[in-house]
């Protein structure tokens, strides 16, 4: 094992007060074999100081799925990355293919909201990734060459930030690409990402995501360039996030 994988649970819109009980078994699983990852959960804005309280004496991270470009202001029913700070998130996703998609988020938003994460000193997570049909007519490659030219400020080579491909097709479907198309992409995004940001960007995790479970974490996580995963429906028992915590 070459670094330190960073694996990432992404709630997503589910998780209420009785839903910390999985950060606390969480914590308590990782309490007698110390990961050599680095773990964060990423919840439901509502429940960041929560979690944070719940998973202080550990070293699991607690982070914002989302966050608005302005740290302040008249943005009925947005939550900053300031707030997200200030509520003791470390990072934050951004970019996720349904902000994408559901939500009309270009590359250049996404981009700002990367440079309101720098501002805010969290450690931003930029997600890239193709439809099925941009998949099906071979378009994979071009399409996050195209989003990491477009979401990546300058600047941010010099700040610890993460990139995540998550193929849109592979989100919550149990479908994976092949292990071989894992790593074609993750060698375009890393070429991409020192393109766009000169070399100092090698550094900088690339995580995978979608349909990561317990019984494929292990051999995704091996694959060259993969740095962490994003994980999604698997996140949500502590059970399951620990299998692919103990995989990295
Ligand atoms: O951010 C997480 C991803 O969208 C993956 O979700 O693991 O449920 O497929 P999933």
């Amino acid at each position: 094992k070459q670094s330190v994988k960073l694996i990432v649970g992404n709630w997503k819109m589910h998780g209420v007060s009785a839903d910390v009980s999985e950060a606390l078994a969480l914590k308590e699983g990782l309490a007698g074999a110390p990961p050599s990852c680095r773990i964060a959960l990423c919840p439901p804005a509502t429940l960041t100081d929560r979690l944070r309280r719940v998973l202080a004496d550990s070293a699991v991270e607690v982070g914002g799925q989302d966050c608005h470009e302005k740290a302040s202001g008249a943005f009925t029913g947005s939550v900053s990355a300031d707030m997200l700070a200030d509520a003791g998130a470390t990072l934050v996703i951004l970019g996720h293919s349904e902000r994408r998609a559901a939500f009309g988020e270009t590359d250049a938003d996404v981009a700002a909201k990367v440079e309101a994460a720098m501002a805010a000193g969290l450690e931003p997570i930029v997600c890239v990734g193709e439809t099925l049909e941009q998949h099906e007519a071979g378009q994979a490659v071009a399409v996050v060459s195209a989003q990491i030219a477009g979401s990546l400020p300058d600047g941010l080579s010099e700040r610890d930030f993460a990139v995540a491909y998550e193929p849109v097709w592979a989100i919550g479907t149990g479908l994976t690409p092949t292990l071989e198309q894992i790593a074609e992409v993750h060698a375009a995004i890393r070429t991409a990402m020192i393109q766009r940001l000169g070399e100092p960007a090698r550094r900088a995790p690339i995580l995978y995501g979608g349909s990561v479970k317990p019984d494929n974490a292990a051999e995704i996580l091996a694959v060259p360039e993969v740095g962490g995963a994003l994980v999604g429906g698997a996140s949500l028992k502590a059970d399951d996030f620990l299998k692919i915590v103990h995989a990295a």
